[in-house]
C-alpha cells in the first residue's frame, strides 16, 4: 500500500552518483534509505567468502538465500554485516565487483533480493536506488528518478573517488570498465537497466550533488504530497 505512496524509487547506471544523492535526499525527507546494490554485493561477497563454485547458479542462490544480511545506517554511513560480520569495506572491493554480475543475473539471487526490498520497502517511507527498483522492485512507485549522465563524468567521478582513498587511477581502463557494466547492466535477460515510462530522466552530468539532492526533494513533494 505504501509502495505505491511512500516510495521514492532511483534507478540509472554505475557512476551516476546515485548512492550518494538518493541517500542524502532520504536524510532530508527523512526517509528511510535503500542501496539494492549493498544487497548484491554481500550475496556476492558470501559467495566468494565460502568459496562456493560462481558457474553454478543453484549454489549460488542457496548461498544468498542462506546469508544473514544486517544493514545499518550510521552517522558514518552505510554499515553492512553477512552472517554477523561488518563487510562494509569488503563488498566494495574490486574482487566483489569483478565478479557480481554472475550474482545480477541470477534469476533465482534477484528474486529473494527482490523480496527483501520489498520488505524494507513495507516498514515505510523508503527512497530504494538501484537498477530496476522503479521497473520490477518497486512498478508502483509513484515517483521514480533515472538518474543519468555522460561516461566521461562518470568515469571522472569515479576516479575522484578512488584518488580520495589513496588508489591508483588509470582513467582509460577505469572509463572501459564503466562502459562494461553499462553494457552489462543494459542488456542482460532478467531485470535489465532501463528507465521506467513514468520516470522522471535527471541528467547529472553538469549538476553538483547538493542540485541533484535539491531536485529530487522537490519531485518527491510535488509527486508525493
Ligand atoms: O550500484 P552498485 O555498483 O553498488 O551495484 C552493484 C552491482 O549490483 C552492479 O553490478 C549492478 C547490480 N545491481 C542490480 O543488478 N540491481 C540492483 N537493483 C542494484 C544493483
Amino acid at each position: 500500500m505504501h509502495e505505491a505512496t511512500r516510495i521514492i524509487a532511483i534507478d540509472g547506471p554505475a557512476g551516476a552518483g546515485k548512492s550518494t544523492v538518493a541517500r542524502r535526499a532520504a536524510e532530508a525527507l527523512g526517509y528511510a534509505f535503500l542501496d539494492t546494490g549493498a544487497m548484491y554485493r554481500a550475496a556476492t561477497w558470501r559467495a566468494l567468502h565460502l568459496g562456493v563454485n560462481l558457474d553454478d547458479p543453484a549454489a549460488l542462490e542457496s548461498c544468498a538465500r542462506a546469508m544473514q544480511l544486517d544493514m545499518q545506517e550510521t552517522e558514518e554511513g552505510l554499515k553492512v554485516f553477512v552472517d554477523g560480520e561488518d563487510v562494509t569495506q569488503a563488498i566494495r572491493s574490486p574482487e566483489v565487483t569483478r565478479v557480481i554480475y554472475k550474482l545480477d543475473q541470477n534469476s533465482g539471487v534477484r528474486r529473494h533480493l527482490v523480496a527483501l526490498q520489498r520488505q524494507f520497502g513495507e516498514r515505510g517511507p523508503t527512497v530504494a536506488e538501484g537498477r530496476d527498483i522503479g521497473t520490477v522492485v518497486f512498478p508502483k512507485a509513484r515517483c521514480k528518478i533515472y538518474l543519468d549522465a555522460s561516461l566521461a563524468a562518470r568515469t571522472e567521478r569515479r576516479a575522484k573517488e578512488l584518488e580520495a582513498k589513496g588508489l591508483p587511477v588509470d582513467r582509460e581502463k577505469l572509463r572501459a570498465e564503466i562502459h562494461e557494466r553499462d553494457e552489462h547492466s543494459r542488456n542482460r535477460a532478467d531485470s535489465p537497466l532501463r528507465r521506467a515510462d513514468d520516470a522522471v530522466l535527471l541528467d547529472t552530468t553538469n549538476l553538483t550533488p547538493d542540485e541533484v539532492v535539491a531536485r529530487i526533494v522537490q519531485l518527491a513533494r510535488e509527486k508525493l504530497p
